[in-house]
Parts: structure tokens; C-alpha cells; sequence
């Protein structure tokens, strides 16, 4: 058994508490290779933000549970180096099972999601306690879903959203003790979420996508005050990145994101916990293929990785300090 505390990690719990008094959500940033770790890292540190690292069970897959274990410890050494130890928390998002949750707490995760979203409601609610009363027995924080998101995560894939229903939230952190709960508001994963049909246009021809339903983010709200909420597909899709990867040979189409303002709004509320994923793999993918199609003679790796780290560095800065509001919050 690793603990969290002997890697220098924190858990979610305390970060939330702040959070929610200081109106700003903490930046949930997934990750599975160094360059992406490198340019959390510097973005954080050069903003002093807290941070939560996130590892899906397709990273875990990818890159291997320890490795990725030993790069988040190196994270905060990293921290350390570059002049400001920033909170760093390591979870588990979308965890499936009990099994995977009790691996990552066991490898010294300091926070699991356990996403019973797709099971009934009171398979969701024991599935759900199970993993809390095994975390809590050494101080790791659990999120949970009420809600499902449209949308792919991993092999599970979800065309309609089934928006969180605010009458059962209060029951369901009674019952399941969850430090945090993931609602599902209108955000979706990918880069793709929303249909055009289901956008109108600006003035200058952009699609605009429907609203998030802040109405049912309210009702959560008042069924369980101060309770920290958290948003997961909140990645915007910025045009400017869709339109670089497609200039040097991508094939996006429709890819739609959630406007900033609305993250912004959300971020002032009950919602302390933001996860971007998406963004970050177009800000990479524009990068290296920028500097692929410009420097064909290249063939060192660092070459292109280097830039598209800086290019992630940005992206991740621009969303602390003019979305998420986490800056200088460490
Ligand atoms: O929730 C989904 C995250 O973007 C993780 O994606 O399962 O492809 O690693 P992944
Ligand atoms: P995006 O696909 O919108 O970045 O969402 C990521 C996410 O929710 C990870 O759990
Ligand atoms: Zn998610």
C-alpha cells in the first residue's frame, strides 16, 4: 500500500472547501505522457494554481498505472524545482468498477471517481458507498455522477444527455458519503458537442451552442448548499486550433465546444471541479502538425513535442487565469 501523503499529494476535500468560499474551480487536467505532466506543471506553477491530475482507465491502459503513478510524484518534485510546491491531487476520473478504484488508492491515488451514472439509481448509490467507505479509510476523496453526459468516454458511448435530476442529489451524498459530485448539465465529451442543427448563429456566422441548463444547476444548488459540484466535458474547442489542425491535413468537422463565459459562470458557482481534456489534445495535435507540415526536414521528436508542450502551456494558463479563476489560489 503507497500512500498519497508519503508522495507529497493532497486530496480534493480541502482544495473544494477553498474553492467554493473563493468562487473558482479547481483545474481537473487529464494527462498520460510527460509533455502533457510538463506543461500542467509549468502553467500551474507560473500561475500558482492548484491542480487536480487526472488518469482515465484509457491512460492507465496507455501509459501504464505506475508509470503514471511515478510521473505524478515527480510533478511535485517538479513544482518544487521551479520555485512553488502548487497542491497537486492525482484521480482516477471515470472509474468503472470497485476493483479499479481500490488498485489507484492502493498505487497512491489521493482521489477516485467511481462513475455509476449508467447503473439504476440504487446500483449507483451502493456501488458508489462501497468505494467511499474504502477510500475514507485512508483519506482519499470520492467523486460521484448523478446524470449522464452524451458523449464518449473510454468503450462506453452516450447519444442523449440525461440531465441530473436536482430531487435526487441530496439523497444520494446522504446515502453514498461522496466528497463531490459530477452533474450532468448539457456539457458533453469530445470535440464534437453539439449537432450544428443544434446551434444558431451570431451575427458574424458562428454557431453558437444552446445554453448550459444553469436553472437545474441552481435547484442542485439549493438541495445541497456548499456541496462541491463538478463539471465534466466543459473542454470550448477553440476555433482557432480546429482551423490550424485542419489547415496542415486534420479532418475535424463540426467540432463544437462549451463558450468560455458560460465555464466562467459555472466556475463562480457551486462548481469547484472543471475537467478539460479535449482542449488540451487540440492544442498538442495543432502544434505537431503545424510544425510537421513546416519543418518536413525534422525527424526528431522533441523538434515538434517541444513546441506543442508550449503550446498546451498556454492553453492551460489561458484557462486558469481567464476561466477557471484558480490562479493564485495555490
Ligand atoms: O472522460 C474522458 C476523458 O477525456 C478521458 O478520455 O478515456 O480517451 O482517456 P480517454
Ligand atoms: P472534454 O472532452 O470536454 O475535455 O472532457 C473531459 C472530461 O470530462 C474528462 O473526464
Ligand atoms: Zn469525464
Amino acid at each position: 500500500m503507497i500512500s498519497y501523503k508519503d508522495l507529497g499529494l493532497v486530496n480534493g476535500k480541502e482544495l473544494f472547501a477553498k474553492a467554493m468560499a473563493g468562487r473558482y474551480a479547481i483545474p481537473a487536467f487529464n494527462f498520460n505522457n510527460l509533455e502533457q505532466l510538463q506543461a500542467i506543471v509549468q502553467a500551474c506553477v507560473e500561475t500558482k494554481s492548484p491542480v487536480i491530475l487526472q488518469v482515465s482507465a484509457g491512460a492507465r491502459k496507455y501509459a501504464n498505472q505506475t508509470l503514471l503513478r511515478f510521473l505524478a510524484q515527480g510533478a511535485v518534485e517538479y513544482s518544487k524545482e521551479l520555485g512553488f510546491k502548487v497542491p497537486i491531487v492525482l484521480h482516477l476520473d471515470h472509474g468503472a468498477d470497485f476493483d479499479i478504484c481500490k488498485s489507484c488508492i492502493e498505487s497512491g491515488f489521493s482521489s477516485v471517481m467511481i462513475d455509476g451514472s449508467h447503473l439504476s439509481y440504487e446500483e449507483n448509490i451502493k456501488l458508489t458507498r462501497k468505494v467511499v467507505e474504502y477510500a475514507h479509510k485512508y483519506d482519499v476523496s470520492v467523486e460521484g455522477e448523478l446524470g449522464v453526459l452524451a458523449g464518449v468516454e473510454d468503450d462506453v458511448s452516450h447519444e442523449h444527455h440525461t440531465y441530473t435530476e436536482p430531487d435526487e442529489v441530496e439523497d444520494f451524498v446522504k446515502k453514498t458519503g461522496v466528497d463531490s459530485l459530477a452533474i450532468s448539465i448539457g456539457t458533453s465529451h469530445g470535440a464534437n458537442k453539439f449537432k450544428p442543427e443544434q446551434c444558431t448563429r451570431d451575427a458574424n456566422g458562428i454557431l453558437v451552442p444552446p445554453p448550459l441548463r444553469f436553472d437545474i444547476l441552481e435547484e442542485i444548488e439549493k438541495r445541497i448548499p456548499g456541496f462541491p459540484i463538478v463539471l465534466h466535458g466543459a473542454s470550448s474547442v477553440p476555433q482557432d486550433l480546429v482551423a490550424t489542425i485542419n489547415k496542415y491535413g486534420g479532418a475535424l468537422k463540426d467540432a463544437i465546444g462549451i463558450p468560455e463565459e458560460q465555464l466562467r459562470k459555472a466556475a463562480a458557482s457551486a462548481v469547484c471541479k472543471i475537467n478539460i481534456d479535449s482542449d488540451g489534445r487540440l492544442a498538442m495535435t495543432a502544434a505537431i502538425r503545424e510544425q510537421l507540415a513546416l519543418h518536413p526536414e525534422e525527424f526528431d521528436p522533441r523538434k515538434y513535442l517541444g513546441p506543442a508542450r508550449d503550446a498546451l502551456k498556454e492553453l492551460y494558463k489561458h484557462k486558469i487565469t481567464d476561466v477557471l479563476g484558480s490562479a493564485e489560489k495555490a
